[in-house]
């Protein structure tokens, strides 16, 4: 039912953790199933991602993708790291079962959050970032969800 690669990429998350003094922290929840994601992105002056980590309350599903789309933003420019969609990660992936799609979308709107984060911080506009919806600040956890 799962690939090879979310089979690895989930009993071997690359870049699980957090990174202190973030560029940029989002935090998003699942409304389906109430899972939790946290992107944590280093940047530096030239606007490239030099580190990433993610923490996740979330199902084997959601971890992998995360693990995934952590490796594809790795390196990245800020704007380059918006082209890492959802689909980018399934398909690096090689697919997910179709009632888990949801859960890749998790990892997406994590590093949306965590650019808007940056961009907010820094007084940037990152072209077609939005803000996102679901962001959760630190400690309102109980209270959204
Ligand atoms: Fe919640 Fe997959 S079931 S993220």
């Amino acid at each position: 039912m799962y690939s090879e690669k979310v089979m690895d990429h989930f009993q071997n998350p690359r870049n699980v953790g957090e990174i202190e003094n973030a560029s940029g922290v989002g935090t998003v929840g699942n409304a389906k199933c109430g899972d939790i994601m946290r992107i944590f992105l280093d940047i530096d002056e030239a606007g490239i991602i030099r580190d990433v980590k993610f923490k996740t309350f979330g199902c084997g599903a959601a971890v992998a993708t995360s693990s995934m789309a952590t490796e594809l933003v790795k390196g990245k420019s800020v704007q380059e790291a918006m082209l890492v969609t959802n689909k980018a990660v399934m398909e690096a992936l090689d697919g997910l079962p179709p009632v888990k799609v949801h859960c890749s979308l998790l990892a997406e709107e994590a590093i949306h959050a965590a650019l808007w984060d940056y961009a907010q911080k820094n007084h940037i506009e990152i072209e077609g970032l939005k803000q996102p919806k679901s962001d959760i600040h630190e400690g309102e956890e109980e209270e959204e969800y």
